[in-house]
């Protein structure tokens, strides 16, 4: 029976951030928790700073899950899509989760048989922005960008580019599908919205597409195959007690 705080209702989603810079005796603990396989992944990161981010994140995410499932975090065992998108190795666990991190932030999202896809970015100025914008934008999207003033298009471009992201995340092909076959709201006054997507993935209308309460400086969404999907967001705590936010 898991703890209270981690039961999980059949439309409910926990999204749990997570600021990834956590004192060195935190690190130590959730590095305890990872398999073998995990800890050389950690090694090949060139740089200590990603090497401490993966540890973190797939320390946690192992740590909230046991505490789901009432099991040991080191027993579960994941597997990966064909286009790595991990997931819970056992296939008689209906738990589904995804993760994303950015700018020293993590978010861990978990779902009851849903498959679920988030994303988070650290918004900077974008020199490039237009030219990104071109690529990813759809042709109906392009002229409502066109008929944004200059000041609005950095936290629109955020707004664009992590709500396709979370779409195709929880689609499981992440950048091997083109953003431009989406579309999104991300006008400043709209509620995240799924506008249009290929015919395949189902009707946008019957998809949940959410902004996420980011930290400071940060743009975060959240997407799912499924209408009226509840998402509650806590702030995650190395002692694993739920904190709402
Ligand atoms: C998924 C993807 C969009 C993430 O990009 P990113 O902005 O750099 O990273 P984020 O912080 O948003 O997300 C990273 C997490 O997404 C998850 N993820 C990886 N592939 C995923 C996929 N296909 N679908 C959904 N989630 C995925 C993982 O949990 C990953 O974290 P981890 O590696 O620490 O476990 C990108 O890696 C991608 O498009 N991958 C699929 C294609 C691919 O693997 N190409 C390389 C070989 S063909």
């Amino acid at each position: 029976m898991p703890a209270p705080g981690f039961q999980l209702a059949c439309n409910d989603c926990h999204v749990w951030t997570l600021s990834l810079e956590q004192p060195s005796d935190v690190l130590a603990r959730l590095q305890q928790n990872l398999s073998e396989d995990e800890i050389r992944r950690a090694k090949r990161y060139r740089f200590a700073r990603q090497r401490q981010q993966f540890t973190l994140v797939r320390g946690a995410l192992r740590q909230l899950l046991g505490c789901y499932l009432d099991m040991a975090s080191e027993s579960c065992r994941f597997s990966l899509s064909e286009s790595n998108k991990p997931a819970l190795a056992e296939a008689k666990i209906d738990l589904r989760f995804n993760v994303a991190h950015a700018g020293g932030q993590a978010i861990i999202a978990i779902a009851r048989g849903i498959e679920i896809g988030v994303d988070i970015e650290a918004r900077q100025p974008l020199d490039e922005r237009q030219a990104l914008a071109d690529m990813i934008l759809s042709p109906a999207e392009k002229e409502r960008w066109q008929a944004l003033y200059e000041e609005a298009r950095t936290l629109a471009f955020y707004a664009l580019w992590t709500r396709k992201e979370a779409v195709t995340k929880a689609i499981g092909l992440g950048l091997l599908m083109d953003f431009n076959t989406l579309e999104v709201s991300f006008e400043r006054d709209l509620p995240a919205r799924l506008l249009g997507l290929p015919a395949q993935y189902g009707r946008p209308q019957d998809w949940t597409l959410t902004e996420l309460d980011a930290p400071s400086g940060h743009t975060a969404a959240l997407a799912a195959p499924v209408l009226g999907l509840r998402v509650l967001q806590r702030i995650w705590h190395p002692q694993g007690v739920p904190h709402d936010i």
